[in-house]
């Protein structure tokens, strides 16, 4: 027997970020929002736990190991209940990988729901969130989809209420970026301007003129909204992506930012035409482009 369930990724359309804590993570005052890229989990019952990616992406280079997300979903859900059976666990990638985006985290999202069907351990929704959020800071996001506040390291999660859709140009890298030097280089970039800088950084909130925005369906209010604190130092570890954001802002987006740590730029547009309009001439340019709506459910089980 298998069992599917899929996962939206994200970006953050507001990324604050306050100081730098004690165990290695920053408090967050972000506005989470899933995109029409979704991951799919397939998981058939087996021995043991193994899993495995295929899809349009080159997924050679992740772990399949027990230290891949989907590995430690499943271990969690036999540690909370007790089960002993295996599982294998294949994912059709489609979020780009270490690209800001989510992809694991929705990998991990699905995989639990998936997983909990599949072996009857009758976990609820609030107790795969709880599982969610020792997995990794955007798992819980994942789970939920649509557009959401998200405080303390991200995981904790206020929804909002939106009916309005949106419309983006997500424009791929080749080069991944690893989100723990993202948030170094921050650090960094910080220390410099003022010793000290990383650790006073004042706290973050996401304006509620972003919220009304959201709720109205108003693309030119949301495009003077969005921020990304995380944006200058993925810039600084990828200088060409300010080069990407000018390009996409000088060919009709609204507005152009890094996805979360990046390196995958979203570009906001008016509608539906015009995204594939940009998306088609990044295309011409040689670049990986791809139009998508705003905002989707969480995590879905056909
Ligand atoms: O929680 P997750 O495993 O996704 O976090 C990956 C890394 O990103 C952390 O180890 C940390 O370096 C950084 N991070 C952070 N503050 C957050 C979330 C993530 O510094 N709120």
């Amino acid at each position: 027997m298998s069992v599917f369930a899929s996962a939206p990724g994200k970006f953050n359309l507001f990324l604050g970020v306050g100081p730098l804590r004690a165990d290695g993570f920053h408090d967050l005052a972000t506005a989470f929002h899933a995109v029409s890229l979704r991951e799919t989990v397939t998981v058939t019952a087996a021995p043991t736990l193994s899993c495995s990616f295929a899809g349009p992406l080159d997924v050679s280079d992740i772990p399949v190991g027990p230290s891949n997300l989907v590995m430690r979903a499943a271990q969690a859900i036999a540690d909370a209940t007790g089960y002993s059976g295996g599982a294998h666990i294949a994912v059709d990638k489609q979020v780009p990988i270490a690209g800001g985006m989510g992809g694991g985290s929705a990998d991990a999202a699905a995989a639990l729901a998936a997983i909990n069907e599949l072996w009857g351990t009758g976990l609820t929704d609030a107790e795969l969130l709880s599982i969610a959020a020792t997995l990794g800071s955007d798992v819980p996001f994942a789970f939920t989809g649509g557009s959401a506040l998200g405080v303390g390291r991200g995981d904790e999660l206020h929804v909002v209420t939106d009916s309005a859709v949106f419309h983006w140009v997500l424009v791929m890298s080749d080069r991944g970026l690893s989100t723990p030097a993202v948030y170094r280089r921050l650090d960094d970039l910080r220390e410099a301007r003022t010793p000290g800088g990383a650790t006073t950084a004042s706290a973050p909130a996401v304006p509620d003129e972003l919220w009304d925005a959201l709720r109205v369906g108003d693309p030119v209010r949301l495009a003077e909204l969005v921020h990304n604190d995380l944006q200058a130092a993925a810039i600084s570890l990828q200088p060409e992506l300010a080069d990407t954001l000018a390009w996409g802002e000088g060919h009709g987006a609204l507005r152009g930012i890094v996805s979360g740590s990046g390196p995958t730029t979203a570009f906001l547009m008016a509608d539906a035409e015009q995204a594939a309009a940009l998306a088609d001439a990044f295309t011409a340019r040689g670049r990986r482009a791809l139009p998508v709506l705003s905002p989707v459910l969480g995590v879905r089980q056909p």
